[in-house]
């Protein structure tokens, strides 16, 4: 075992950083499109199951995988199995999740690169006045050029994080970040609950009707429970072995769990209010519902919002901010395995590793709109694009398949003494034989379902 490795500088470290992780465009850009996409209540309780009964577990077995190892995921499956055969068939779980990492990371900045448009846009809007006439998303996404380099501009900021390491660049970057956007999120929420449409709003999102709900809107909700919580590529887990051996692994996790579902449902409330107050808003919204974040939003700042003018900008920077933590833990997964297997300095890996996925992410950019083969491949019924087509690959295969296996491995591999030692709960509690229940049963059953669910041909779109 690696000794001497880095930690987390304060007891909020971890948890700043893996909810930094956590809380991104999963959150602002992602749930709230699938939300109404799947039509609202009856998706949401969905969501909410998955998360609380699959992704908080998941979460505390990577944290403990990553902390008893004191490594990144690869190695630490192959050395907590015992090496050898063994430890090389387990060590499959780990790259599985760095697959993953890498096919996220890919189109994950082309999305971030948004913000920084949004960003621009509201930059100008705010000294020539709001224009909803000219906000142009459309013809954006067709801007090649503007794509790709909006993306190289995302990449270089993660790549630099990645290289100055943990503490002295993931650390500090999150610890500013997260408190600030909390308090936007919240004014915006606050603001957006005096509009028209709230009631409407708050109906379509909490009220369920199951009747509703399209059937893979429940394999979509567990999906994205993965996605949201950074969970089945070792994110976690290569975070987690910076946690001292003092802190609550199960504490840590429910703080990383709340804080990010509590993000992605004030974004939601505050995006369907919108929808439901600003007349003629569903229509545009729903041509482009992916586009949902960077059309709706700023029509409450510039139309209802005190302060508005100043804050429409610092949002869509500190949108890119949540972005920027969670491929900075994108990058780490990737990262952080070439420095512990091949002995790279950080450095090397960062930049070799970024340069890696940039090739595709030229590519998930270009096909948005710019490049037609590319917008139109289509190996997911109704999800044309490759940008779309990586998104289901990792959301909906490869994380839930390292899900799998991590919950498994924690489950049955490591069992009982793990548990005890880790976790520091009592053998014959209540919550020891929950967890251990859902770790063993529960989580697979349920993880097993749904891949074949999708592989005997469910369309997720
Ligand atoms: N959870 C992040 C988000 O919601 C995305 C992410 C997934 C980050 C997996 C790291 C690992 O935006």
């Amino acid at each position: 075992m690696a000794t001497g490795r880095a930690h987390w500088g304060s007891r909020l470290g971890f948890v700043m950083a893996a909810a930094g992780s956590a809380v991104g465009l999963g959150n602002l850009w992602k749930f709230p499109y699938i939300t109404w996409e799947n039509n609202g209540g009856a998706f949401v309780v969905v969501y909410l199951a998955a998360v609380f009964v699959l992704g908080l577990p998941i979460m505390i077995a990577e944290i403990l995988v990553g902390r008893r190892a004191q490594l990144s995921a690869v190695p630490a499956f192959e050395t907590l199995a015992g090496g050898g055969r063994r430890g090389r068939a387990w060590s499959t779980v780990g790259w599985v999740g760095v697959l993953a990492g890498g096919v996220i990371l890919s189109y994950y900045m082309v999305i971030a690169g948004w913000s920084l448009w949004s960003f621009h846009k509201c930059l100008v809007w705010s000294f020539t006045g709001y224009d909803a006439a000219s906000l142009g998303f459309d013809g954006f996404l067709k801007d090649g050029v503007l794509q790709v380099i909006l993306t190289a501009a995302f990449s270089l900021m993660t790549a630099g994080i990645v290289m100055r390491g943990i503490g002295g660049g993931i650390e500090r970057a999150t610890r500013i970040m997260m408190p600030v956007l909390v308090a936007i999120m919240l004014y915006l929420v606050a603001t957006a609950l005096t509009m028209d449409g709230r009631d409407e709003a708050l109906a379509k999102l909490f009220v369920p009707h199951f009747s509703e709900l399209p059937p893979q809107g429940v394999l979509l909700a567990v999906g994205q429970a993965f996605f949201s919580l950074s969970l089945g590529l070792g994110a976690m887990i290569a975070y987690g072995s910076y946690i001292s051996k003092q802190e609550s692994i199960v504490r840590s996790a429910l703080w990383v769990v709340v804080l990010d579902t509590g993000f992605a449902l004030l974004a939601a409330v505050a995006m369907f209010t919108i929808i439901f107050s600003v007349p003629g808003l569903q229509d545009r919204v729903s041509g482009s519902t992916v586009g949902m974040l960077f059309i709706t939003l700023p029509d409450l700042f510039y139309t209802r919002m005190p302060g508005g003018a100043v804050l429409a900008p610092l949002f869509f920077v500190l949108v890119a901010f949540a972005a920027l933590s969670s491929t900075i833990s994108l990058g780490e997964v990737v990262t952080s395995l070439m420095i512990d297997r091949r002995g790279w300095s950080r450095r090397k890996a960062a930049a070799i590793c970024s340069s890696v996925v940039f090739a595709g992410s030229v590519l998930a950019a270009l096909s948005v709109g710019a490049v037609a083969p590319l917008s139109q491949v289509e190996v997911f019924a109704g999800k044309p694009g490759l940008l779309s087509t990586l998104d289901h690959l990792a959301a909906n295969y490869l994380l839930p398949l390292g899900g799998l296996g991590t919950t498994v491995f924690v489950g049955w591999f490591l069992g009982r003494p793990a548990l005890l030692e880790e976790l520091g709960l009592k053998r014959g509690t209540i919550s020891f034989h929950l967890l251990l229940w859902i770790l063993r049963v529960v989580a697979p059953l349920a993880i097993l379902a749904l891949l074949t669910a999708v592989l005997a041909g469910w369309d997720f779109s």
